[in-house]
């Protein structure tokens, strides 16, 4: 048995990894373009936006999956589906070489897919570590669907360990929600130091490309003043399209509905539409 420390920071294992035989990605593969959704803050919006941006996306026309890569399976929950159901989830693909496609669902949503997630995903930050390739388990199962998709987002737990490492080296591109609140930009420099240590030892093609503004009630001195640090700091990267704080934005969980969905009207459903426009390129 292998002891090395589980949970240790991306940081030590992209550094202790830096030996391994396993081929560098190239970048040249065709197909999905794929997003971790990622910060290793707890309840920024990863989820929300994987779900909603998703949605958008798939209402534009684009083919999108969406990997549910937190124990909390909250991506799965929020679009109506319930990981109980299914006999196969992102543990089973992680841990079991079961291949991607045999854990896709399709949601209620045309063109939006799902790979469910559940609580056995919690045992994977251990399991994975004596592993054969542990932090590319997730690229190669996501290589194998790229061409079935022109998005894949995967949404990360609330930290920096394996199952966040295997996003980082699965996907080309970070988008990073940034919570319009006190401490807004703390741990980000820390995941980004993280993205640099996984570009420089395992994925060279990753980038933070987009950073997303969240839960923005527009009554607070303080959200503006996130918004000014947060454009300062990172510039292009981060989108025009601020999401506002919305209940209905809150409670569509619940009825396991995207926004787009559940209030297709919605300030909040009209913020993640133009996003979509954003993120794809379309001029809105
Ligand atoms: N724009 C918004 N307006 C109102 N509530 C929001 C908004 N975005 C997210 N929320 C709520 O805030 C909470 C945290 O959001 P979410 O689950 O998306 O964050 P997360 O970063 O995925 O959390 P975790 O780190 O636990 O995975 C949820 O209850 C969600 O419904
Ligand atoms: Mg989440």
């Amino acid at each position: 048995m292998n002891d090395e420390p589980d949970a240790a920071p991306l940081a030590e294992q992209a550094e202790r990894q830096s030996g391994s035989s396993a081929p560098f990605y190239d970048g040249s593969s065709p197909g999905a373009r794929v997003m971790a959704v990622a910060n290793q803050k707890g309840g920024v919006g990863k989820t929300t936006t994987a779900v909603n941006l998703g949605a958008a996306l798939a209402d534009l026309g684009h083919r999108v999956l969406i990997v549910d890569l937190d124990p909390q399976g909250n991506a799965s929950t929020g679009l109506g589906i319930d990981p109980r159901n299914f006999d196969v989830s992102m543990y089973d693909v992680l841990l079991h070489d079961v291949a991607l496609e045999d854990c896709i669902e399709a949601t209620s949503i045309k063109n939006l897919f799902l790979a469910p997630s559940t609580l056995d995903l919690a045992g994977a930050e251990i399991e994975l570590v004596p592993a054969l390739s542990r932090e590319y388990r997730l690229r190669r199962a996501i290589s194998a669907a790229k061409e079935d998709f022109d998005y894949i987002f995967i949404d990360c737990p609330p930290s920096l360990g394996l199952i966040t490492l295997n996003a980082l080296s699965a996907a080309t591109e970070v988008l990073v929600p940034i919570q319009c609140e006190y401490y807004a930009l703390e741990g980000v420099s820390q995941l980004t130091r993280n993205v640099e240590l996984v570009r420089s030892n395992l994925n060279p093609t990753l980038r933070v490309s987009t950073i997303v503004l969240t839960m923005y009630d527009a009554r607070t001195k303080l959200a503006d003043a996130v918004v000014a640090e947060v454009r300062s700091h990172f510039g292009e990267i981060v989108c025009n399209n601020v999401i506002p704080r919305t209940v209905r934005i809150s409670e569509a969980p619940s009825f396991g509905e995207p926004i787009t969905v559940h209030d297709p009207t919605s300030r909040g459903a009209i913020a993640y539409r133009e996003l979509a426009k954003e993120v794809s390129g379309v001029a809105s």
